[in-house]
């Protein structure tokens, strides 16, 4: 068997592999094995590189060792950040992609021009060039920024900066790098070829950094998942570029799943998806955050257990709060006692609870709170007015009646789970702190609302104490 048909073999395997991991990772049961199996298909693409470089006699093998070494590096310390800054962790892993694929098409690009190679750069790997660094140099800062966003870094403003002409002036500037992309197809050669190469990349580092500003906290998952579209499509130039059929197919995969991802999350949040593409387009007026202080009412722990123990169907809602507090545990001592006094007990999931999607899902799983009791939005909404209590667990947006009723919030329109419709509410907050798109929950200041003010874990752990008659009362 010759060295290339080992290589293609080898990409195809990693092909499959990647095509697997995918299908995996769409079931919990199954993802595990979707993990393992996307780390072998990277794994093999490497080896499948590095065996047609020293097939062909390279020598330049040390430089994918060497990268190979720097990756694991780099990776193995941010694959340790808790699961609350995987999202950040996410949009590092885009920049990166987004890099690698612009510094590629840079290289190729001035390696040809140097070579005055008129042969290799046809207008169809002009085109792919231009769209590799467009796409590629875009993908990196605009993901630097969102990960600055959502680590909520102190100098990248966490609102929406907008400006008269935004809109606009994106497009005009998108049409300036288009013009230039064009003229370089037309004359790859010409002796202003560089300027007009270097003028596409500082146009698309200045474009990731123009699109992610006008995008508030709320629309920021659906922003990550675009960024991750974007890489993939940077990777699918690359591959035209370097003539590899496993980027353009793995690219592929990559961009399509990013972009499937997009638009499930944009239904989910009730967004266009085209005013998140296009960052400006059709945003909301200001958050209305700031109005006049209303009045919470706090409540006991104990009273709580005793409302809980009596009702029966409690749903829990829980929220980005849970994952800082690790409270999950301590959710399942609770769901537990509830179950053993004949209390039925559901979950009710929103897909953009926490900050990234099935962010609930892993949570209570690692709890082994049965799939079963986890229900959808749509599935539960319908039996919250027959809920005796909703208790809502460091969840703060996803329950904002706001979404159904003001027009002026920025959530506006986004699905909600319904506790308000339920016949009392406990929620577990620290503070009178605003959730992740900074405005004031209505919900909290119901009649029927009560608050337990403190960290998830400490609450919820009383609470099974009381539940349990520990403490006694
Ligand atoms: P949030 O709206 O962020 O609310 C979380 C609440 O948890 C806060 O009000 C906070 O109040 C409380 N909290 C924080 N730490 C706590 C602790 N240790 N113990 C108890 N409570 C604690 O969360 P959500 O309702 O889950 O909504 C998710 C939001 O994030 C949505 O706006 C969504 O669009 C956005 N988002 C989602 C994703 C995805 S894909 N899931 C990704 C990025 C962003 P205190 O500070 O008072 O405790």
């Amino acid at each position: 068997m010759s060295a290339e048909t080992l290589v293609q073999i080898l990409y195809l395997i990693s092909t499959a592999l990647f095509i697997l991991s995918l299908k995996w990772m769409s079931d919990p049961e199954t993802a595990r094995k979707g993990v393992f199996s996307g780390v072998g298909a990277m794994t093999l693409a490497v080896v499948g590189t590095l065996t047609g470089v020293l097939a062909t006699g390279g020598t330049h093998y040390w430089w994918i060792l060497g990268a190979f070494a720097l990756g694991a590096a780099v990776g193995y310390p941010l694959a340790q950040v808790p699961l609350t800054a995987v999202p950040q962790r996410t949009a590092l892993s885009h920049a990166f992609g987004g890099l690698a694929a612009g510094l590629v098409g840079t290289a190729k690009f001035f390696l040809y021009y140097g070579q005055k190679n008129e042969a290799a750069l046809t207008p169809f790997i002009v085109v792919a060039l231009v769209a590799e660094i467009l796409l590629g140099f875009l993908t990196f800062t605009g993901s630097i920024l969102a990960a600055g966003k959502l680590q909520e870094v102190k100098w990248i403003p966490q609102r929406p900066v907008t400006y008269p002409g935004q809109n606009a002036s994106n497009l005009a500037l998108f049409g300036v790098a288009l013009g230039l992309g064009v003229a370089l197809v037309l004359h790859p050669l010409a002796p202003w070829a560089p300027y007009a190469f270097g003028g596409i990349i500082l146009l698309s580092l200045a474009f990731g950094v123009l699109l992610i500003i006008p995008i508030g906290g709320a629309d920021m998952p659906t922003v990550i998942s675009i960024l991750n579209a974007y890489a993939g499509l940077s990777a699918v130039a690359m591959g035209f570029v370097l003539n590899n059929k496993l980027l353009i197919t793995a690219g592929a995969l990559d961009g399509s799943s990013g972009l499937i991802l997009s638009v499930i999350m944009c239904k989910a949040m009730n967004r266009s998806f085209f005013n998140v593409l296009f960052g400006a387009f059709g945003q909301t007026t200001a958050a209305s955050g700031e109005g006049e202080q209303k009045a919470y009412k706090a409540d006991t722990v104990e009273s709580a257990a005793m409302v809980m123990e009596q009702a029966n169907l409690v749903v829990i809602v829980p929220g980005y709060g849970l994952a800082v507090a690790q409270a999950q545990h301590k959710v399942r001592e609770v769901y537990d006692l509830l179950k053993k006094k004949g209390v039925t007990v559901k979950f009710a999931i929103h897909p953009v609870a926490g900050r990234m999607p099935g962010h609930m899902n892993v949570l209570l799983a690692e709890a082994e709170i049965p799939y079963d009791d986890l229900l959808e939005m749509d599935e539960i909404n319908g039996d919250m007015p027959q809920a005796d209590v909703v208790l809502v667990i460091g969840a703060n947006d996803v329950v904002n009646p706001a979404a159904r009723s003001d027009k002026n919030s920025p959530i506006y329109g986004m699905p909600i789970i319904d506790a308000d419709k339920a016949k009392a509410v406990y929620a577990i907050k620290r503070s009178k702190a605003p959730g992740f798109a900074g405005i004031d929950n209505e919900l909290y200041f119901l009649d029927k609302t009560f608050m337990l003010f403190g960290d998830a874990k400490a609450v919820m752990g009383e609470l099974a104490r009381k539940l349990a008659g520990e403490g006694g009362h």
